[in-house]
């Protein structure tokens, strides 16, 4: 379009709202009228500049993430579409929004993003730990509660769930997903969608969602961040896009395209993934904002020669939103009078972007009623939410001869030691929002409510997270003669997981293994709980600790829901969302492999090639024994659905939860599939003696069924098999 065109269209906008001003309000501001017509009307009052604009998002107040510092912005245009909004009170925003209501034409309200990742003030456990709870209803409660407080506090919109299936240890971001498995992540997304967006989004605690980062992200090489990612298109549908598509099914508002190179072409100038199957095959009618300065980034990844390439590359393939990378507002209106951007797709991303804005009732409030701190952050109910899940997430590793939970009777002198005991921020976990160390519940605090009346507790600091200062080892070991029991909590510090937070091994640094070691010498039972942001290789300091716990980063219940578990408050229910390799080297390591043609072959000549914990392993206080699968059918056409059943029998002494994880297999196919996958899972608790039914409907189309490298599903009659705890019942799909 050239600019006398755009002028005449920007003149007819106005003479028309003029006229329609003086006979009635413009159409737009009806909010009787549904959302579609809404949108079209105010898109037809806009002028090109005033269109572009929307596609932009800058910040507004202090980042606090170091890799997203980004230029300051001073001027900060009233008409822009976004701000990403740091901080958490309302008032900020409300004077920015008010800018954008009264000095611009149209009064378009701006949409403020943040990354609430694991909670916003109320910080709950770390994703990859949520997953280990098995408990979706509480991740969409948790997820709720963080919504409640972000909309508060002036967002609109997280930039959550991040949905990368990851299973590479050593990328820091496997901290911020819910673990290696497909399935899981889907599940694991629809809660936080629903969580997040809740019934209405126009309710003043309910925040637009976000699935990240789309896609195929978690196949880092070596784990770095931002590289480039080999990915078949084969293993794009099976392994990374279905936790995308349940979110878009489950109703997600937007998406976000990713930094990595797929096999040679950028997640952000992506046609094939952000339009062919996002938009068109899956129909979603919100939009994709870029991660952060992602559009300039395609030149550095060398899709793109200059800004106004990336500019153009990135819209045409479908990229609405320019998160702080200044290319859509420095290029688009030229590409467009270039011809090289239509006015058609222009039309098309202003819409997407208006349509989430009226969705979210941002044209009748934009603003955020100001409310006092404590009337929204870390409210009981949302504490509660936080130290259940916190609870849930813990996964019991090794339990040798029932030592845990501690008896009062052998357990009269417990030493604590460790990096981790005093360590209230690492507690939190990375990227952890507007969560503040004195939030955290102390791990001192926590043991000495449970423990302090039963038993004598004896503090010591023990070693560092890393370097190599051992001075307190001597004093430990002392303090550690002197005890029945050794409480070890060791692991990593917040910030070695997150973006950008690769390590080069996933063992625990030498100081913390060498301090184990050294407390062995004590010949005392030693109790590891461990803190952490991605799985761990424990192989070196396993066979020295009678008990692992694996608490994850707990985020504002600290250590009370760890010290519950000790005592035997807290059943543990944790299973691994994540395999625990032995060592490093046997990333990527995950339960999904495609079959191997010698499967009892492929070892390594130093270890076994089995990982040391199994991607669902956990165990708990209670025993539970599983009773035979039963199938209502066992030979059904494609279309038939059928029931498999499975009683589980809680023959502890103790109360429990306990997860099924269903697993299918297909022994023969003509795309090969992994030994087992999951499709369905289920936690119950079950009382001492009690016994439960666990069901799983399944829908061959659905659960059967497998898609081709271009997504289309396919179900083949033949043999497949249902597996449960060890079970594997046979099922025939006949023609
Ligand atoms: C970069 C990160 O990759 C992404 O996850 C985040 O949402 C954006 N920055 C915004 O902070």
């Amino acid at each position: 379009m050239n600019k006398r065109k755009m002028l005449g269209g920007l003149f007819l906008g106005f003479a028309f709202f003029s006229v329609a001003a003086s006979a009635q309000q413009p159409l737009y501001k009806n909010a009787a009228l549904p959302v579609e017509e809404r949108v079209n009307d105010l898109l037809g009052r806009m002028a090109l500049e005033e269109k572009i604009l929307q596609l932009n998002q800058y910040t507004l107040g202090r980042n606090n993430n170091e890799n997203n510092l980004g230029e300051a912005i001073k001027q900060i245009p009233a008409g822009i579409g976004s701000l990403i909004y740091f901080d958490e009170t309302p008032e900020l925003r409300n004077a920015m929004q008010k800018r954008a209501m009264e000095e611009t034409r149209l009064g378009i309200p701006l949409i403020f993003g943040y990354d609430v990742i694991h909670g916003f003030r109320t910080v709950y456990p770390i994703s990859l730990a949520q997953a280990c709870s098995w408990n979706t209803a509480l991740v969409e409660d948790a997820c709720a509660t963080a919504a409640l407080e972000a909309r508060k506090s002036g967002v609109d919109w997280t930039f959550s769930p991040m949905i990368d299936v990851a299973r590479d240890g050593r990328w820091g971001r496997i901290s911020e997903g819910y673990g290696e498995d497909p399935y899981t992540n889907a599940a694991f997304c629809v809660a936080s969608v629903n969580g997040y967006q809740g019934n209405d989004l126009t309710s003043a605690d309910r925040v637009a969602a976000c699935l990240k980062h789309y896609v195929g992200y978690g196949a880092s090489e070596a784990g770095m961040d931002y590289v480039y990612t080999e990915i078949s298109n084969q293993t794009l549908w099976d392994t990374y896009l279905p936790p995308y598509e349940a979110g878009i099914k489950a109703g997600a508002q937007t998406v976000m395209s990713s930094f990595n190179d797929i096999s040679g072409t950028p997640g952000s100038g992506n046609h094939y993934t952000m339009t062919e199957i996002l938009k068109n095959r899956w129909k979603h009618d919100g939009f994709v904002v870029s991660d952060w300065s992602a559009v300039p980034q395609l030149i550095a990844q060398g899709a793109a020669a200059d800004s106004k390439e990336a500019a153009r590359v990135a819209f045409n393939a479908g990229l609405e939103m320019d998160m702080m990378g200044r290319c859509y507002d420095k290029h688009l209106e030229a590409l467009v009078e270039e011809g090289k951007v239509s006015m058609e797709r222009i039309d098309d991303a202003v819409r997407r972007i208006l349509r989430v804005k009226f969705r979210l009732g941002l044209f009748e409030n934009p603003y955020t009623p100001v409310s006092k701190p404590d009337e929204r952050f870390l409210l009981p109910q949302s504490k509660a939410v936080a130290e259940r899940l916190a609870e849930e997430s813990i996964v019991l590793l090794k339990n040798e001869g029932g030592i845990l939970p501690l008896q009062s009777a052998s357990a009269k002198t417990i030493a604590v030691m460790g990096p981790l005991v005093d360590a209230e921020m690492e507690l939190l976990g990375n990227w952890h929002g507007h969560g503040r160390a004195e939030d955290v519940y102390p791990i001192r605090k926590a043991l000495q409510e449970e423990f302090g009346s039963q038993a004598n507790l004896l503090f010591h600091a023990g070693c560092p997270f890393d370097g190599d200062d051992n001075s307190q080892f001597a004093g430990a070991l002392e303090v550690a003669r002197q005890a029945d029991v050794l409480l070890l909590f060791m692991g990593e510090r917040h910030n070695w997981s997150g973006e950008n937070c690769v390590r080069s091994t996933i063992e625990l640094p030498d100081i913390q293994s060498a301090f184990i070691a050294e407390m062995k010498k004590a010949g005392k039972p030693i109790v590891l709980i461990l803190a952490n942001g991605r799985p761990l290789a424990l192989s070196n300091v396993e066979p020295l600790c009678d008990a692992i716990v694996e608490m994850w980063q707990p985020g504002v219940p600290g250590g009370k829901p760890v010290a519950g578990v000790l005592s035997g408050r807290v059943n543990p229910s944790g299973k691994l969302s994540v395999t625990f390799p032995r060592a490093t080297g046997q990333i990527p390591i995950y339960y999904n492999r495609r079959k191997s043609a010698r499967p009892n072959s492929g070892k390594y000549q130093d270890i076994p090639s089995t990982p040391l914990y199994d991607f669902g392993h956990g165990l708990s206080y209670t025993r539970f024994t599983y009773g035979d699968v039963s199938l209502s059918k066992t030979s059904v056409a494609a279309g038939e659905k059928l029931v498999a059943e499975v009683s589980v029998t809680n023959v502890g002494e103790r109360d429990g939860a306990e997860t099924v994880h269903w697993f299918i297999s297909d022994p023969a196919c003509r795309i090969t599939r992994p030994n087992k996958e999951l499709k369905h899972f289920e936690k119950q608790f079950i009382k001492a003696g009690e016994t439960k039914t666990f069901r799983f409907e399944i829908d061959p189309m659905r659960d059967l069924s497998f898609v081709d490298a271009d997504g289309q599903r396919f179900l083949e009659p033949g043999e497949y098999y249902i597996m449960v705890d060890g079970q594997k019942v046979k099922l025939e799909i006949h023609e």
